[in-house]
């Protein structure tokens, strides 16, 4: 069951298709995309002081890199997770920066309780346009998307190299990929209609509202179903924190269809390694706060099989803030009976077109 419920930003009246069936824990959910924008609250912060999975292997890296040394937290949040994490490992000093000023006077105020608060120095502002003394031997910064770079880590963490950490200073985390894999959105999402859940609503308006126009948002799948995977998953963007870090790439791969079914995008998710011989975080078998995003590829869903390959290419070119990248992403289907099925999708981090896909045609119905 789907229903039609209206937003309004800046003029617009935008229709959304709404699930309203309330959210069960463990069940596939469509929502939009959240992490690239500036409109975290107390619901998102939770969400990620509470992901075990994550918090584990940043808490483990902090634990063997932090002590002694002077720490960076670029994105502190409102709860200074891990410039606190730093100075409890032993840090001499923790610098945290925020940039939402929200959660900078909510972590203010959460730093007054710190016993240690006079080991953390806290900063309001975007770290690539601060200047500060003395560097820092260590950085971390959680800034990492369900798309590994979305949130703008590659630009960040470039600048914070070059200007914030002293030479051969270290980052966590160590590195993040993003995994692609062909797949067909219904079967990510059985039994429930192509519509964003209800509880997700505020978020789109809140990010309508901060672009000043409506337009086609990356779709974000909580709980995708298991077995919806029709090719193995390969790494279509790379980041190396500490190692040859591209604030731009492309990157050209082919996925080997490995069951019958339908095809009509793809399923990206996240791999982290907080430490570089660590098992990585895998976004899509763990919980974790991280989900995975969709892209719809072809207009319509095109039947494969075993031996089917999908050629795609994934481009991350640094968008108009020259911090979040913008996608590209491009296919082509070749099928065993020598049919070819081309397809490809801009995903500008903000801007771009509404409606432009028949999957936004049904997302957010014209009147
Ligand atoms: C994914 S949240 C992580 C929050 C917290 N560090 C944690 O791990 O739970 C990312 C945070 O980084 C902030 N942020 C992103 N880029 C930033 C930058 N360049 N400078 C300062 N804050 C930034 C965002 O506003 C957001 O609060």
């Amino acid at each position: 069951m789907r229903e039609t419920q209206e937003i309004k930003t800046h003029g617009h009246s935008v229709r959304v298709q709404v699930d309203p069936e309330p959210a069960r824990e463990g069940c596939p959910a469509l929502w939009p995309t959240v992490g690239e924008y500036p409109i975290y609250d107390e619901f998102l912060y939770g969400t990620m002081t509470t992901d075990d999975e994550r918090n584990r292997r940043f808490r483990a890296a902090l634990a063997k890199l932090a002590p002694g040394w002077r720490v960076l937290d670029i994105g502190t949040g409102e709860d200074l997770l891990w410039a606190r994490e730093s100075v409890q490992a032993g840090a001499r000093h923790a610098l945290a920066i925020e940039v939402i000023e929200d959660a900078f006077h909510k972590a203010a105020g959460n730093l007054t309780a710190f016993d240690q608060r006079d080991l953390i120095t806290l900063l309001h502002g975007e770290s690539t346009a601060l200047l500060f003394a003395p560097k820092a031997d260590v950085c971390v910064a959680e800034i990492i998307g369900s798309l590994a770079g979305a949130e703008g880590a590659a630009a960040v963490l470039t600048d914070a190299r070059d200007r914030h950490l002293v030479p051969g200073g270290l980052v966590v985390p160590h590195r993040a990929a993003t995994l692609a894999a062909a797949v067909c959105l219904a079967d990510l999402l059985p039994g429930r209609p192509v519509a964003f859940a209800e509880e997700a609503l505020p978020y789109l308006q809140s990010i309508f509202d901060w672009h000043g126009r409506p337009f086609d948002i990356r779709l974000r799948i909580e709980n995708p179903h298991a077995d919806a995977l029709l090719s193995d998953g390969r790494p279509v963007e790379v980041l190396e924190f500490n190692d040859d870090l591209r604030t731009e790439q492309r990157t050209t791969t082919r996925l080997a269809i490995t069951r019958p079914g339908h095809v009509d995008g793809v399923l990206t998710w996240l791999n982290l390694w907080c430490l570089p011989d660590e098992e990585p975080l895998d976004a899509l078998r763990m919980t974790t706060n991280w989900a995975t995003i969709y892209f719809p590829l072809f207009d319509e869903t095109v039947p494969v099989a075993p031996g089917d390959v999908l050629d795609l290419t994934v481009t991350a070119t640094l968008s108009d803030d020259g911090i979040h990248p913008d996608y590209h992403l491009g296919a082509t289907l070749q099928t065993a009976d020598g049919g070819e099925c081309h397809g490809s999708l801009a995903s500008p981090h903000h801007g771009g077109p509404f409606r432009a896909h028949p999957i936004y045609q049904t997302l957010f119905p014209a009147a």
